[in-house]
């Protein structure tokens, strides 16, 4: 029998949420029964899932990584999900020790989660808020403290977008956000697309993320390409040109081998904020 974990207040354990079929879908242990149904119901559709987010989280930190490379030292990781194998902070304090994260997340198991996780770290914190709503998140009291708005900053956004429809202006929320930050920040992102996947398969995981999780709007690589309007795109790997890729091949050292059925469910890319 599997041993659930806590209920924190505002939780209901019956209403699957995106970041625990996420979770459920990397093997985590932070997700309920219907959490773990509803991932099931996506990999009877699309079996190729699980490669899927694993593909996008190793995105994920691959561009974290990278941009701290770049000397930036603090992140806004939005839509960050539950705490997982590699969390931004410990990926990018590989290459900049005490670099400054912010989570940002809408469920509140995340907020419990992470706040668990980071304990007493004063470099790092968890806040729950709306995406959405990019004055609320950029004035909050506790990402005010952490985040020096005259450095650049860099703006993860991964798997998070294909849960906010065009009503929300998800081009508008991005622009703001790279408005809000200091030239030489960077932006990583990544979208869920149909591109040549099977019509069944699409329709089928739409639906399952659209009665559990409130919505599924994946996208093509025209409309995600709108997303960096303004910034400049980096080559995705080496001697590539700097274009969207799928979220396998970025970074990747074996192209060969980061190509796969999953990877080519999300579009990705990391770009700059010009001067
Ligand atoms: C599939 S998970 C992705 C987690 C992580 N970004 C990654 O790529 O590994 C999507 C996350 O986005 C969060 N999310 C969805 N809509 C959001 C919103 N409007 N504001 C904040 N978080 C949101 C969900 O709660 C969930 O944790």
């Amino acid at each position: 029998m599997t041993s659930e974990p806590d209920v924190p207040p505002g939780v209901d354990p019956a209403q699957p949420s995106a970041a625990r079929i996420y979770d459920a879908l990397l093997g985590g242990t932070s997700n309920y029964e219907a959490d773990r149904a509803a991932a099931e119901r996506v990999k009877a559709h699309a079996p190729e899932m699980v490669d899927s987010a694993w593909a996008n989280r190793g995105f994920h930190q691959r561009a974290a990584r990278w941009i701290a490379s770049q000397g930036v030292r603090q992140f806004i990781d939005l839509g960050s999900g539950l705490p997982t194998v590699g969390n931004t902070h410990e990926v990018v304090r590989q290459v900049i020790p005490g670099a400054w994260v912010v989570y940002v997340d809408s469920d509140p198991l995340v907020l419990a989660y992470g706040r668990q996780l980071l304990g007493q770290d004063p470099a790092a914190a968890v806040i729950l808020a709306d995406a959405r709503q990019p004055d609320e998140v950029l004035g909050n009291a506790q990402l005010r403290s952490l985040i020096d708005f005259t450095q650049p900053v860099g703006v993860l956004i991964t798997a998070v977008l294909h849960f906010i429809s065009d009503d929300s202006d998800p081009q508008g929320m991005i622009a703001a956000y790279m408005r809000a930050v200091a030239p030489g920040s960077y932006l990583a992102l990544s979208q869920a697309t149909a591109d040549q996947k099977p019509p069944q398969a699409v329709q089928g995981v739409t639906e399952v993320y659209t009665s559990a999780a409130g919505g599924g709007y994946p996208r093509s690589k025209e409309e995600v390409r709108k997303f960096f309007e303004g910034l400049e795109i980096v080559p995705p790997y080496d001697g590539a040109e700097p274009d969207l890729t799928w979220v396998g091949l970025w970074g990747a050292d074996d192209l060969e081998m980061a190509d796969s059925e999953g990877s080519r469910w999300l579009y990705c890319a990391v770009a700059k904020r010009p001067a």
